[in-house]
């Protein structure tokens, strides 16, 4: 766990007084959150919206003040964690189900940290399933246009039923294997109707990869 920490509390040196900050969802974006409620109770002023329901109850218990979207002009930071990571800092994200709310705020945001661990760290992304979030309606069709483009796919289970997100939506993870062009892959799945977003996130949105490793050091890509 220490690597997760370690990372998530690096990305936070990077927040300054005045900023709103982008919460992400996860087991490394919950050190980052914990770290930003220290700095908070220390003295530092910021603004923060919440990548999932989930963190915006955890930015509560620790005196994060949580604006509503109506009330920013802008995003200066998102600090959020990843599935995978390729060598050109593409992600897989979504493996919390959080990915349309936590690219709704990466992608709207000046800067975009990505925390991990060194075990996130692959050649080529793929090899976790890549989550995409569906609506519930005709989500029957939808699983089939996923399944016509030849991966294996499944609409994720939670406690015997259907997985829901935030939003109310299914989640669908895709078996691609190997998935050797992110941008058209995504440019790709949003052609079908029903899918309202994807779990990659293109390295163009990317500003700062920081990983921890297990010896302890920290690493920023
Ligand atoms: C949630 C996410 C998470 O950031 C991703 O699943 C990584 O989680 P963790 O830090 O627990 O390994 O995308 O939707």
């Amino acid at each position: 766990m220490d690597a997760k920490k370690n990372a998530a509390e690096r990305a936070v040196e990077y927040v300054q007084h005045g900023m709103t900050i982008g919460l992400g969802t996860g087991t490394t974006a919950y050190w980052a959150v914990l770290k930003l409620g220290q700095k908070i109770r220390e003295g530092l002023h910021v603004n923060a919206v919440a990548t999932s329901v989930g963190t915006e109850k955890l930015a509560k218990e620790n005196n994060i003040p949580i604006a509503p979207f109506s009330e920013i002009d802008s995003i200066d930071l998102a600090i959020d964690g990843a599935d995978e990571v390729d060598r050109q800092k593409n992600l897989i994200k979504g493996g919390g189900g959080a990915l349309t709310r936590e690219k709704i705020i990466a992608y709207n945001s000046r800067k975009f940290i990505v925390v991990v661990d060194e075990s996130k760290l692959v050649e080529q992304l793929g090899k976790f399933p890549l989550p995409v979030e569906v609506l519930p309606f005709g989500a029957e069709l939808t699983l089939k246009r996923i399944l016509s483009m030849g991966v294996e796919a499944t609409i994720r289970q939670a406690e015997n039923s259907n997985y829901i997100t935030d939003n109310g939506n299914l989640i669908v993870d895709c078996r691609f294997g190997s998935i050797t062009d992110p941008s058209s892959l995504d440019a790709a799945l949003k052609t079908i109707p029903g899918i309202v977003e994807t779990g990659i996130f293109l390295n163009t949105r990317v500003s700062t990869v920081v990983v921890g490793f297990k010896t302890g050091d920290v690493n920023e890509l």
